[in-house]
């Protein structure tokens, strides 16, 4: 661990379940504790998540719906996660709503549903955007992205471009609170200022942000509120099947929900529907009560370290990294390399090394040193077209290879993500192994699977029901 965090963070890092989980290496005599760098994409759960789970458990019952004392409980329980989770974001039940779903994609799903849009309508998105704060404004309106620099920042100089080229007709700018593939945090309230002044709402996707930073939606007659964000709670040490988007509520008020049945309604009849106020209108059917206690747990956690904590350590280790890796011949960063900049990013750094395909890297620190990385793009394709400088050629002919089946050449980045468990140590051994890699040291013998594009060891089949079977 690095100073200033070190004590509290500590005592943290053994309350991470599985955190001195072993696997197995290619070397099949040797194994080692599990190094999680893929914290982007999901963190473990924490023990007093578990506990608060375990505990629960015990007076898990129908919500909303049964007349028993467990049934009370239980109600109790998933109305205070409403507003625990209010309270994180910086929302409050009178002004908002916070509504439970699976996660960010069928958070910002349902809110792309659940806005008045027509295609004449304008949503604008970035360049930076995973799929999921893509997708389903392309389906919905007429969707514009905002360009990104060549360090893969949000241009907010062509921001003000679009918001002038459509004026009047921008209804919504939906933007990422924290890239998933740079750590790049745009300017969240100065671009809500700026949608708002052009008589546009703003969504701000913190499912990368919400975990590292802390997130003030604002009250709504403030300028630089955010109107809506949405979150996932695998990303935030609650991996139970949660996730919520949280915003105005009078969008909430009006309009039908896109998934109708259960506890959307106050009184059906046979030809008349009469709709339940928010959250109740968008949280059709049972609803995954224990992810919403897990998820309320985790934040009860975080907010018991302190976001400044979390965001403080994560700096200092990002820093770390940065410098440490900086020296390796032939590795690559994308994105700010900056160390000094490290407090104003996350810790989410992608890398190339040497050419290699990032398959391979990622394949060689998993199968020899036990390090857990994500490759390829990261559910963000064109940010990672656009980062890895590709022509509008090179995209053609990787759309086509994919179209055959064919992921043998798939560009893409090796991407190492911090949670605030992550140590110093562990970061020593990522840059021995990348050292080692780059200058062509691993003992496997690796080939390629052109379907997936994944690199397999040769001969190494570890039998995987003896760690855990059902
Ligand atoms: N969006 C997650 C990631 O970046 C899944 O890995």
């Amino acid at each position: 661990m690095l100073k200033s965090a070190a004590q509290d963070l500590n005592a943290l890092r053994e309350r991470v379940v599985g955190i001195h989980t072993r696997v197995p290496l290619l070397n099949n005599d040797e194994t080692r504790p599990y190094i999680n760098f893929d914290n982007a994409a999901s963190t473990p759960t924490l023990k007093d998540v578990l506990d608060t789970v375990n505990e629960f458990m015990l007076w898990y019952s129908s919500v909303h719906r049964g007349t028993g004392f467990k049934s009370k409980v239980a109600t109790q329980a998933y109305d205070d996660a409403h507003r625990i989770v209010a309270e994180f974001v910086g929302a409050n039940l009178k002004d908002h709503a916070v509504i439970f779903g699976k996660n960010t994609t069928e958070a910002v799903n349902k809110l792309s549903y659940r806005l008045p849009l027509t295609k004449d309508d304008v949503v604008l998105v970035s360049l930076l955007e995973h799929h999921s704060n893509d997708l389903p404004w392309r389906a919905r309106a007429h969707t514009e992205h905002i360009r990104a620099d060549e360090l893969g920042r949000l241009d907010e100089a062509d921001l003000d471009r679009l918001l002038e080229t459509y004026a009047g007709r921008v209804k919504l700018v939906a933007i990422t609170g924290a890239s998933n593939v740079t750590g790049h945090l745009p300017d969240i309230h100065r671009i809500a200022e700026k949608a708002h002044k052009a008589g546009a709402q703003i969504l701000i996707d913190t499912a990368q942000l919400a975990p590292h930073r802390r997130v003030a939606m604002g009250a709504l007659d403030d300028p630089a509120h955010l109107d809506y964000v949405t979150l996932s709670a695998h990303k935030m040490y609650a991996p139970f099947g949660t996730g919520a988007l949280i915003g105005r509520k009078d969008t909430f008020e009006q309009g039908e929900p896109e998934y109708r049945g259960g506890g959307t309604i106050e009184i059906v009849t046979v030809d008349h529907v009469e709709w339940a106020s928010p959250p109740d209108r968008d949280e059709a059917g049972s609803p995954n009560v224990v992810g919403a206690v897990a998820l309320a747990a985790a934040i009860k956690v975080i907010n018991k370290v302190g976001m400044n904590v979390i965001a403080e350590h994560e700096a200092e280790l990002t820093a770390y990294t940065l410098d440490a890796l900086s020296s390796i011949d032939g590795l690559r960063i994308y994105g700010d390399t900056n160390p000094a900049n490290a407090a104003n990013r996350l810790g989410v750094i992608p890398i190339t090394l040497n050419g290699m395909s990032h398959f391979l890297v990622a394949a060689i620190l998993g199968a020899e040193w036990g390090i857990g990385v994500r490759n390829g793009c990261f559910c963000a394709h064109p940010y990672l077209l656009h980062l890895l400088g590709l022509s509008a050629e090179e995209s053609n002919r990787v759309r086509n290879d994919v179209l055959v089946n064919n992921r043998s050449d798939m560009p893409g980045l090796t991407r190492i993500s911090f949670g605030l468990y992550n140590t110093a140590e562990e970061v020593d051994v990522l840059r021995q192994a990348l050292s080692n890699i780059a200058r062509g040291k691993y003992y496997g013998r690796y080939v390629q699977d052109t379907k997936s594009g994944e690199y397999n060891a040769v001969n190494w089949k570890p039998d995987l029901s003896r760690y855990f079977r059902l």
